[in-house]
């Protein structure tokens, strides 16, 4: 198998896994630095890959802390394990923002269900609550209305220039560093020890 064979593997399972609720890489680990310089990780849902100009898409609420640490700083790494293959990509590159009202926000908003354009409808993430939130039913109030939820709802787009190959294998653990160009074209693979 040649190395870029190995490459085209990993965006096929990534491309794959954002259409796929079941994959393990469809929940990636997203990685911001604040403006402490504090590292900041969690977990996103890959919404959408696109293989050729090496992006991965994730939506958030504007609101939340990770909106503003990726407008000062549009670094990030994005790290994903599959637990069935062993496998795990380590990916590094830059977010672009798209703001409420922006097209790739709008479009990305008119494909998503009612329920979880509910989740945009509540207030802004990590605001402490005064009570445990009641659980919900099918006839929680919230469920009747999402469309307020459009102000608050933006898209991350991630553009990867690096991606980390490293398959876990009894005594035979192996590593690939692959490098991108601006527009995703693969420049470089090399096989490096684990
Ligand atoms: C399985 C799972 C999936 C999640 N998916 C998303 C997501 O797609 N977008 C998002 O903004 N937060 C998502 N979250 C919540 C984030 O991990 C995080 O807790 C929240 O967005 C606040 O992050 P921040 O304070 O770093 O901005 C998810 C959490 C879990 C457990």
């Amino acid at each position: 198998m040649e190395l870029s064979d190995y490459d085209k593997s990993c965006w096929e399972q990534l491309e794959k896994a954002s259409r796929d609720p079941e994959a393990p890489f469809r929940y990636l680990t997203v990685c911001s630095v604040d403006q402490n310089l504090q590292p900041q990780a969690r977990t996103m849902v890959l919404r959408a890959v696109t293989v050729r100009s090496r992006e991965l898409e994730f939506h958030t609420d504007i609101r939340s802390p990770k909106w503003e640490e990726f407008q000062k700083n549009k670094r990030a790494t994005v790290l994903g394990y599959c637990p069935n293959t062993r496998l795990q990509l380590r990916l590094q590159g830059t977010i672009t923002l798209h703001a409420p009202g922006t097209l790739q926000a709008q479009s990305a908003w008119s494909k998503l269900s009612h329920w979880t354009k509910q989740t945009y409808a509540g207030g802004p993430p990590g605001d402490e609550l005064a009570f445990e939130p009641a659980p919900v039913t099918a006839t929680s109030p919230e469920s009747t209305d999402s469309s307020r939820g459009e102000v608050y709802f933006g898209a991350l787009i991630f553009h990867a220039t690096s991606l980390d190959r490293f398959q876990l294998q009894r005594q035979n653990n192996q590593r690939i560093l692959f490098e991108y160009d601006s527009s995703g074209s693969l420049v470089s693979g090399n096989w490096v020890n684990p």
